[in-house]
């Protein structure tokens, strides 16, 4: 037997017999032989999380974009059609633009509201659909009506980035996709100090998955990251729930005020300030965007650095109030239409009503 590792997180186990060792490197995807495959700590963390996304297994890696090219690079080859909705978290869209195409894979962009109509862009070589809904910085669901019956009878492969709502918030019916995939970094790691992503799929994907997209790319998380990813994923829902009790207040503020122009979340706040029932999700998140009532770009700057609660900052998920306005992209040379006026706002672990006292003093600036 090899020497249980579980508590020395060394890199490699130690084997007495060579029968052992044999067996070993052929259920890599099983046995802890070498930390860039099956390593204990990262396993727990794979074993938590499948069944939150109703899987049967997951494999993890460095980061959320890992686990992206991970699932696209093991599961297409030259000659495969994949459809992507337009707008995908930015670094998937640059993979599927620029770098599928070198390996001979077509690549097609679906416009977001034409989702209902997946069907009439497939083609006889379509391999995959991806998806990101909510869509990225808008926050548009998209309409998965016909996605499920186009892609099953045609054995497509389907492809969720559930990043936003989270683990264990699909709800069952919508979770027919073939892979659910997240940027743990976000709200399963909770604070900010740790970089993951994992594929929650099939033991059929997931070992072909763990050969090709993480044995041979490499993007593998490490043990001491798995450890901070198990411990916010137990308190993952807890914490999710107190935030969506958070954000009425600040939907309250935002619906009222009125240099917001308007507001972008897919969840709607009834009179008697419930959370309406959302058609994919079970409970709300604390990630919207809002749109500011002023065009003039030297206002949107003064109400972004006036800001004394909310920060400045990409990513989101941690503590804090975490802000990203539209006007960044601009630097950056985006070919998508981003209004200017337009901010993403991560609530952190902040109080509603201190949010949006924060926002209206700011707004009182300019
Ligand atoms: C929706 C979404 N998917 C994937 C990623 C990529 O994750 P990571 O930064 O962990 O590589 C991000 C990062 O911001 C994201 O917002």
């Amino acid at each position: 037997m090899s020497e249980n590792l579980q508590t020395s997180e060394s890199v490699k186990s130690y084997f007495a017999t060579t029968d052992d060792f044999a067996g070993a490197m052929k259920n890599d995807d099983k046995i802890f032989l070498y930390a860039r495959g099956s390593e204990p700590t990262v396993e727990k963390f794979n074993q938590m999380i499948a069944p939150l996304e109703g899987k049967e297994s997951a494999v993890s890696f460095a980061s959320g974009s890992g686990a992206i090219a991970a699932s696209l690079l093991s599961l297409l080859k030259s000659g495969d059609h994949v459809l992507y909705n337009q707008r995908c978290y930015s670094w998937a869209r640059h993979l599927f633009k620029n770098h599928l195409l070198r390996f001979g894979i077509e690549c097609t962009e679906v416009p977001d509201d034409d989702f209902e109509n997946i069907i009439s862009y497939i083609k006889p070589n379509t391999k995959m659909i991806y998806v990101e809904t909510p869509t990225y910085y808008f926050f548009k669901d998209l309409n998965l009506t016909n996605l499920f019956s186009a892609t099953k009878p045609k054995g497509i492969l389907t492809v969720i980035d559930n990043t936003y709502h989270g683990p264990h918030n699909l709800k069952p019916e919508i979770n027919q996709f073939d892979i659910v995939l997240h940027s743990t970094t976000k709200m399963i790691c909770g604070d900010g100090t740790a970089m993951g992503g994992v594929i929650c799929t099939s033991h059929a994907l997931r070992k072909k998955i763990f050969t090709d997209g993480l044995m041979s790319l490499g993007s593998v998380m490490t043990p001491a990251t798995a450890r901070k990813m198990i411990k916010g994923l137990t308190t993952y829902k807890d914490r999710t729930l107190k935030i969506a009790d958070e954000m009425k207040a600040l939907i309250t503020y935002l619906k009222s005020e009125s240099r917001i122009k308007r507001f972008y979340y897919p969840w709607q706040l009834n009179e008697k300030n419930e959370w309406d029932s959302h058609p994919h999700a079970k409970f709300p998140v604390g990630l919207l965007s809002f749109e500011l009532a002023t065009q003039d770009d030297v206002k949107i700057k003064k109400f972004c650095e006036s800001l004394k609660r909310i920060r400045m900052g990409v990513s989101y998920g941690s503590k804090e109030a975490l802000l990203m306005p539209s006007l960044i992209f601009a630097a950056k040379g985006s070919d998508l239409h981003f209004p200017s006026g337009m901010c993403r706002l991560s609530i952190g672990e902040e109080k509603g009503h201190a949010v949006a006292e924060d926002i209206k003093q700011a707004l009182d600036q300019c």
